[in-house]
C-alpha cells in the first residue's frame, strides 16, 4: 500500500482533530492561558466557522494548532493535534514546515503583510513551488499568470508583473487566496480573511474562496467575528468565548436553537439591515431567538 493510501486510512476521514487544546502565554514572568480545554474535529471537504468576540482566542486557536507562535512571544501549548495525519504538538522547525506547507493554506486578514512589497505578485504567488522544488522559473511565471486568472484577474498577464503596492485590497486578498490554494492544500484557513474589505468586495472574496475550495476539494477553517458569514458560508460553526468554546454544532441547528446566551446575543447584533440574509437565517417564530 502507498503512503498517500496508508495516511487516508490512518487519519480516518478527519482532516484535523484537536483534542483537549491549552495555549498559555508568558507575559511579566507569569503564564495566562489564552485557549483552555478546546476539542473539535473537521470532517475532510467540510466548512467550519470559528466565531467570537475579539480576543476571544481565535486566532491564539489557529496559531497554536499550526505552531505559529506570535513573535517575542512564549507560548506552551499542550493536548494534541493531528493535521492531515500530522501529529502537529510534536513536530519541530523544517518538519513542522514541511507539514504545514503540504497540507495548509493559510489566507490572512492583511495579505498587504505577507506580502513581500519588492516582489511582483506573480512571482511571489508561486514562490512556495520553487520552495518544494520541483519547478523551473519560467514554469512558475506561466502557473503565476494562470494562477491570477484563476482568481479573476482578466488581464493576468500584465498584473502579475505588478507590486503588491499597485493592487487594490480586493486585489491582494484574492492574490492571498490564491496564494493559499496553489497546492491545493488539504485544507485552507482564513483569519478573518475579509474584515478589512468593504461589504461588496467581501462578498466577492468569500464567493471565489468557495469556488477555490469547490474545484480543490479542500476543507475550510473560517475565522470570523461575524457570524452572519460563518453561517452563510460554513457547514459548522464553534462559538468562542475567553478561550473556550461555549457553543459548537451544525450550522442549522445553531441557529435555529443557540444554546448558549453569548450565541443568541452574537445572533442578535447581525446588522438588520442585510434583511435578506436575516430572514434566510432566522427560522420564524421560534422562542429560542427572541
Ligand atoms: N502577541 C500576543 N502576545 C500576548 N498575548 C496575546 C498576543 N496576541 C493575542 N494575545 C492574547 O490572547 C488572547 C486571545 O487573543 P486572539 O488574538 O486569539 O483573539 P481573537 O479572537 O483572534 O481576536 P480578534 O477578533 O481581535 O482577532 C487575548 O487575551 C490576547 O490578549
Ligand atoms: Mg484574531
Amino acid at each position: 500500500m502507498n503512503r498517500e493510501a496508508m495516511k487516508t486510512i490512518s487519519s480516518n476521514d478527519l482532516i484535523l482533530e484537536v483534542r483537549d487544546l491549552t495555549a498559555t502565554v508568558q507575559r511579566h514572568g507569569s503564564e495566562r492561558p489564552v485557549i483552555e480545554g478546546v476539542t473539535f474535529s473537521l470532517a475532510r471537504g467540510r466548512s467550519l466557522g470559528i466565531v467570537g468576540e475579539s480576543g476571544a482566542g481565535k486566532s491564539m486557536l489557529i496559531r497554536s494548532i499550526l505552531g505559529v507562535h506570535p513573535p517575542g512571544v512564549t507560548m506552551r501549548v499542550t493536548g494534541e493535534v493531528r493535521l492531515d495525519g500530522h501529529d502537529m504538538l510534536r513536530l519541530r522547525g523544517r518538519e513542522r514546515r514541511r507539514a504545514l506547507a503540504a497540507s495548509v493554506g493559510m489566507i490572512h486578514q492583511d495579505p498587504l503583510r505577507s506580502l513581500n512589497p519588492t516582489i511582483r505578485v506573480g512571482e511571489q504567488l508561486t514562490e512556495t513551488l520553487a520552495f518544494t522544488g520541483r519547478s523551473t522559473r519560467r514554469d512558475r511565471a506561466a502557473r503565476g499568470v494562470e494562477l491570477m486568472r484563476s482568481v479573476g484577474f482578466r488581464n493576468s498577464e500584465d498584473e502579475s508583473r505588478r507590486y503588491p503596492h499597485q493592487l487594490s485590497g480586493g486585489q491582494r486578498q484574492r492574490i492571498g487566496i490564491g496564494a493559499a490554494a496553489l497546492t491545493e492544500p488539504a485544507l485552507i484557513i482564513g483569519d478573518e480573511p475579509t474584515t478589512a474589505l468593504d461589504v461588496t468586495v467581501q462578498k466577492r472574496v468569500l464567493d471565489l474562496m468557495q469556488e477555490t475550495r469547490e474545484r480543490t476539494g479542500s476543507s475550510m477553517l473560517l475565522v470570523t467575528h461575524d457570524l452572519g458569514v460563518a453561517a452563510e458560508r460554513c457547514d459548522e460553526i464553534i462559538v468562542m468565548r475567553a478561550g473556550r468554546i461555549v457553543e459548537a454544532g451544525i450550522t442549522a441547528e445553531v441557529i435555529a436553537a443557540p444554546s448558549h446566551p453569548y450565541t443568541r446575543a452574537l445572533l442578535d447584533s447581525i446588522p438588520r439591515l442585510d434583511g435578506p440574509r436575516l430572514r434566510r437565517l432566522r427560522v420564524p417564530e421560534t422562542g429560542a431567538l427572541s
